[in-house]
């Protein structure tokens, strides 16, 4: 039975739920076989696989074309889609279309929507249409540019108050689950317990009810240093540089094809 919103809502208090970032079928694939809960098609796409320096380029197009092709791996998991850069602000008209178009036309079964509780109108908006909306609060990546920086979130006092805010109206306005990011370890316990949806921590400690990490990290497939909450679980990309080493030593020594 593939693994639905209400699967994620009901895991809260009964066992870590497990997500991780795919992009394209192949790695969707291994991803659905290793158990996990949800695949989230992140924005993190245009820093992972299309080299852009932050999320802030990715478009519509570019999560249709990835979404889809994540959708084509026909996972178990839930697959959960992240609204680009700005949509989320803009009139409510493109919102509820581009939410449409991840589900329809991509294949996305919940969209993911960074933003604060100034979103909340919009978000109770898509969830009675009957549109799943994964709420994300803490650092805001698509932010990057009015922020100036990635940094931790939740240290001082007001920092708490507004972020609970936050999660509070996004729960209300219908998320099934709220991704927190780098947000201070022992805060996102209290938030935890606030909060009848599960919380999805990223860099946010082990306080959550779940934890979401992006693939090429996990993977150890990248070019740049990973943040420091990342566990890298292997090297993929050493190991691919010496295949393709291997390789182009074989062929230039003739020993490929043999
Ligand atoms: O785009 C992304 O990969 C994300 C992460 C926080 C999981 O939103």
């Amino acid at each position: 039975m593939n693994i639905s919103t209400r699967d994620i809502r009901e895991a809260k208090g009964r066992r870590p739920i497990v997500g991780i970032t795919a992009y394209d079928a192949v790695m969707a694939h291994y991803a659905d076989k290793s158990g996990v809960d949800f695949i989230l098609v992140g924005d993190s796409v245009g820093t992972t696989q299309l080299g852009f320096e932050t999320t802030v380029p990715v478009t519509l197009e570019m999560m249709l074309h990835h979404t889809a092709a994540v959708a084509r791996a026909q996972p178990r998991a839930l697959l959960v889609a992240d609204m680009p850069f700005a949509l989320a602000r803009a009139d409510f008209d493109k919102l509820m279309d581009a939410s449409c178009r991840l589900m329809q036309e991509a294949g996305a079964e919940a969209v993911k929507i960074e933003g604060d509780a100034a979103l909340a109108p919009h978000v109770a908006r898509l969830t009675s249409a009957g549109i799943p909306v994964m709420g994300h609060i803490g650092l805001l990546p698509q932010q990057f540019h009015q922020l100036g920086g990635y940094r931790t979130y939740g240290r001082t006092e007001s920092e708490k108050q507004v972020l609970l805010e936050d999660a509070l109206a996004l729960e209300e306005a219908g998320c099934f689950a709220i991704l927190c990011e780098m947000t201070d370890s022992m805060f996102s316990g209290t938030l935890s317990s606030e909060l009848k949806v599960p919380l999805i921590g990223i860099g946010s400690g082990p306080h959550c009810d779940g934890q979401i990490l992006v693939s090429n990290d996990v993977l150890g497939l990248g070019h740049k240093p990973v943040p420091s909450f990342v566990k890298e679980y292997v090297q993929l990309g050493d190991q691919v540089e010496s295949a393709f080493s291997a390789y182009v030593e074989e062929v230039r020594n003739r020993r490929f094809p043999s």
